[in-house]
C-alpha cells in the first residue's frame, strides 16, 4: 500500500472483509432535514438518522469514503502544507455492534498490518473527562489501548475541546480517541511535555479519529444516551496518505502532485519555485478539487449560501492563477 488510491481501496476492502457494507459517498449538499452545516463535513453526517435510531441502516456495519468540504479554513489554504477545504474522509461505522474494543482493535490492525506504520511512532489521545458533561476520564479506552500494546506514556488525555466529537450542534456525539503520527523530535519543540495536542509545534499529526458515539447532545447542552453504543471513525485520506508516503505536507502526496505537475506544465512555474508559487499551487490544487466536486453535486456560483462559497473559491483560484501567469484560466 503506497498510493492514495491504494490507501482508499485498502481501507474500504479491509472493513468490507470484516463484515462492513461498502456504501458510496453521499452528496456534499446535506439533505433538507440536516440543518447542522452548509456542506457535508464528516463521514457520519449522512448516517445521523441511523445513529439516532430514527431509521434502520442498510446494514449494522458500514464503511465509506465521504466527500467533505469545510468552509472555516478557506483563508488558511495555501499558507501551510495541511489546510484544505475539500478532502475525503474514510470511515468504519458500527450501529450497536462493536464499540470501543472493536474500534481500537480494527484501527490497530489496520495501521500495523495494512499501512505497515512503525507502531513506535503512533500516539493516541483519549477524552480526559468533563464535569460539565458529567463524564469522567475514558478509563475504558485507556485500558483497551494498553491491552493492545500501546505504552501508557504514548496515551495522552485531552479535554472536551479536542476529544469529544459532535456535529457542531444537537445530534449524536461522544468522547473520541485519536491516532497521531509522530514526525520525530526534530520537528518538535523539544519541551518535556510535548505530546499530541501540543500547541507549540506540529510534531504530531492527527490522522484517525475514533468516536465512541453513545450520546445525543440536546439543544440545552445536556447529554442523553442513544438507543445503542455506536462507533464513527474518520480518517482523513490525504493526511493519512502523507504519513504513508512520509511527506510532511498533503500537497506532496501523489494525488496533489499529479495536479501540481499539470499546473507547472501549463504555467511554466513549479511548486516550490518561490513562496508565491507554492501558495498559488496549493490554492489552485485545493480549490480546483473543491469547486469541481461542488459543481458536480449541483452547486452553482451565486451571491449567497453554498453558491457564495463556490464563487469565493473560484475567485481565489483565478487570482492565484494570474500570479503564476495562467491568465486564460
Ligand atoms: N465524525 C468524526 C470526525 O469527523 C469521526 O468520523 O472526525
Amino acid at each position: 500500500m503506497q498510493t492514495t488510491a491504494e490507501l482508499r481501496e485498502g481501507l474500504l476492502s479491509f472493513f468490507e472483509s470484516r463484515g462492513h457494507l461498502r456504501r458510496p459517498s453521499a452528496s456534499l449538499i446535506p439533505p433538507a432535514w440536516d440543518r447542522s452545516t452548509l456542506f457535508t463535513t464528516a463521514g457520519m453526517q449522512p448516517l445521523m438518522p441511523y445513529f439516532l435510531g430514527r431509521e434502520q441502516p442498510p446494514a449494522p456495519l458500514l464503511t465509506t469514503t465521504q466527500k467533505t468540504f469545510r468552509t472555516q479554513d478557506i483563508d488558511e489554504v495555501g499558507l501551510d502544507g495541511h489546510h484544505l477545504t475539500f478532502f475525503e474522509m474514510l470511515g468504519n461505522f458500527s450501529f450497536g455492534q462493536y464499540f470501543k474494543e472493536g474500534a481500537i482493535a480494527y484501527a490497530t490492525e489496520f495501521v500495523q498490518e495494512q499501512m505497515q506504520l512503525d507502531w513506535d511512532r503512533i500516539w493516541v489521545t483519549v477524552h480526559a473527562g468533563d464535569p460539565d458533561l458529567g463524564l469522567g476520564p475514558d478509563e475504558a479506552a485507556i485500558e483497551l489501548w494498553e491491552k493492545i500494546g500501546m505504552p501508557r506514556e504514548r496515551v495522552t488525555l485531552l479535554p472536551t475541546s479536542e476529544n469529544f466529537w459532535s456535529v457542531g450542534g444537537p445530534g449524536p456525539c461522544g468522547p473520541d480517541s485519536e491516532l497521531f503520527w509522530d514526525w520525530g523530535e526534530t520537528f518538535g519543540c523539544r519541551q518535556p511535555d510535548c505530546a499530541p495536542g501540543c500547541t507549540r509545534c506540529d510534531r504530531f499529526l492527527e490522522f484517525w479519529n475514533l468516536v465512541f458515539m453513545e450520546y445525543e447532545l440536546q439543544a440545552d447542552g445536556s447529554l442523553t444516551p442513544l438507543p445503542h453504543q455506536n462507533v464513527d471513525t474518520g480518517m482523513g485520506l490525504e493526511r493519512a496518505a502523507s504519513v504513508l508516503q512520509n511527506v510532511r505536507s498533503v500537497y506532496e502526496t501523489d494525488g496533489y502532485q499529479a495536479i501540481m505537475d499539470w499546473i507547472a506544465s501549463e504555467s511554466g512555474v513549479a511548486y516550490g519555485d518561490s513562496d508565491a508559487a507554492t501558495k498559488a499551487h496549493r490554492i489552485l490544487a485545493d480549490h480546483g478539487r473543491g469547486m469541481t466536486f461542488l459543481v458536480g453535486d449541483g452547486v452553482t456560483p451565486s451571491n449567497e449560501g453554498r453558491g457564495y462559497v463556490l464563487r469565493r473559491i473560484i475567485r481565489r483560484a483565478v487570482q492565484q492563477a494570474r500570479t503564476i501567469g495562467l491568465d486564460d484560466l
